[in-house]
């Protein structure tokens, strides 16, 4: 049968080998691998096209999956799977190597077992290293079963015996299996292995968490392949400098996406943070120049964070653009709104961003926010306590309105923040969010910094402001 190779990177098939992929660019990626036979190509396909051996039902007859979720208690663990885990799902769960997928995943498994019988298979670890982990995070349930081993065959083998409703494999990069004979972590294998859990999930209605290593590219295994046979996609995220670890859900076929859940890595392992807010801001804190208090929705969560701005003086043409935790092209962008609509001049000037506690914000609402913080940099002055903003930057200095305005409200108030800046098109929401929060509406980014910075009485009624 006719030989081909396939590029590791990214997927592309070629007759002949190549020293460079025409299509990722990738040095001596492609490896030769035996052309599938029809029946055996079929299992590389997405779940989509999996042919399952069932006659057609009509829709009304159909079982609703939801009736069979699994819900563990752990608030930021369920809202993140869109309200419990699904029997007969595959759960994807990615990150960088160290920032705790195998601690969280243990830590899981424990608490599924308390209700179904759970099998961790770990190809990574031996069963003495698990021991002393779990040890560490005080685990110790007897319905969870530990095998360590790579081979999919020899897995599947011990899965009827057990009939575990929940398999948890960690990792996909070190488990192979016979049918395929390129090795292990190959792109070849991590598809058939994918699509292989998902077929036995579907048909024995067990729940599968498959563990992926992020690669250099920041990529699941090389392309993002898997994302489209699984059902879910979760991401573990996080600064190794910071304890707290983000679970965000990219990808779900039973639930919302972008919601995220929180925890904090601890010497017993992950535990929930069920206030956000209190983890990225410092409430006692005398305000300072730079530092904008700005509210972030994450999933259906809203979050209160600190941004922070420094503008220093650099060098015309060499001037540094330095970003931690926002996206350095919407930083650009609103630099360039500041120095065309309110006429700054900035090219002779560094100007450093940061988001404190090390939370990645791509929301657009805080756009506001990052154009005050830089303002306020360059400007020496300090923002009024007690405000927070929010709001939508265009390209012409205008303020868009943002959406979930009454939520938002409520945490600035839940927060001790008492006053607001909002977008004017968000003045037919009212004071939806607190009766008592004083809001004030900006349309442009010119009226927003004469509302902060000169009339500041009318931020914060009956108060005095220096
Ligand atoms: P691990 O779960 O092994 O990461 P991954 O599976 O994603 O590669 O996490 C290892 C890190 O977590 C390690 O640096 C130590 C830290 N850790 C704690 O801080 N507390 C704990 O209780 C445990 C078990 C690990
Ligand atoms: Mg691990």
């Amino acid at each position: 049968m006719a030989q081909s190779f396939v590029c590791q990177t990214c997927g592309f098939r070629s007759l002949k080998w190549m020293g460079r992929c025409p299509e990722c660019s990738e040095w001596n990626s492609l490896l030769e691998v035996p052309a599938l036979s029809r029946s055996k190509a079929f299992s590389g396909l997405s779940v989509g096209d999996i042919p399952f051996d069932a006659p057609p039902i009509p829709l009304p007859q159909l079982e609703n999956e939801d009736g069979e979720r699994i819900t563990l208690g752990i608030c930021e663990w369920d809202r993140v799977l869109g309200g419990g885990l699904v029997r007969g799902s595959v759960v994807l769960v990615y990150g960088d190597p160290g920032i705790g997928k195998s601690t969280l995943l243990l830590q899981i498994s424990d608490k599924l077992a308390n209700q179904k019988t759970v099998l961790y298979i770990s190809g990574e670890e031996s069963t003495r290293q698990i021991k002393i982990r779990s040890d560490r995070l005080g685990l110790f349930s007897s319905n969870l079963h530990i095998y360590t081993g790579t081979c999919l065959e020899q897995m599947m083998g011990y899965i009827d015996p057990l009939k575990p409703q929940v398999v948890i494999l960690d990792s996909i990069q070190t488990t192979y299996t016979d049918r395929i004979e390129s090795p292990p972590g190959s792109l070849s294998q991590i598809k058939e292995l994918a699509t292989q859990w998902m077929y036995l999930s579907k048909q024995k209605n067990i729940a599968t968490f498959l563990v992926g290593h992020v690669t250099k590219a920041g990529s699941i295994a090389g392309p993002r392949v898997l994302e489209h046979i699984v059902d879910t996609v979760l991401g573990l995220e996080g600064d190794r400098h910071h304890a707290f670890r983000i679970l965000r859900s990219v990808k779900n076929r039973y639930g919302p996406t972008n919601e995220i859940g929180l925890f904090e890595m601890t010497g017993h392992g992950l535990i929930e943070v069920t206030e956000p807010s209190k983890l990225f801001l410092n409430p006692h804190q005398e305000p300072y120049a730079g530092s904008v208090v700005v509210c972030s929705l994450e999933g259906t969560r809203p979050i209160l964070v600190e941004m922070q701005a420094l503008v220093s003086p650099g060098t015309i043409g060499m001037a540094r653009r330095t970003c931690n935790g926002v996206d350095p092209n919407r930083a650009a962008l609103l630099i360039a709104v500041l120095e065309k609509r309110l006429g700054l001049y900035l090219q002779d000037k560094d100007i450093y961003l940061n988001v404190v506690g090390g939370l990645k914000i791509d929301e657009p609402a805080v756009d506001l926010g990052i154009i005050l913080a830089i303002y306020s940099s360059l400007k020496d002055c300090p923002l009024p306590p007690d405000l927070a903003v929010i709001g939508e930057v265009g390209l012409t200095g205008e303020i868009r309105p943002i959406y979930q305005c009454a939520v938002r409200e409520k945490e600035v108030w839940k927060r001790g923040f008492r006053t607001c800046l909002l977008p004017s098109a968000n003045k037919s929401d009212g004071k939806v969010g607190h009766n008592e929060l004083n809001i004030i509406h900006a349309e442009t980014v010119q009226e927003a910094i004469e509302f902060v910075f000169e009339k500041k009485h009318l931020l914060i009624e009956g108060r005095e402001i220096n």
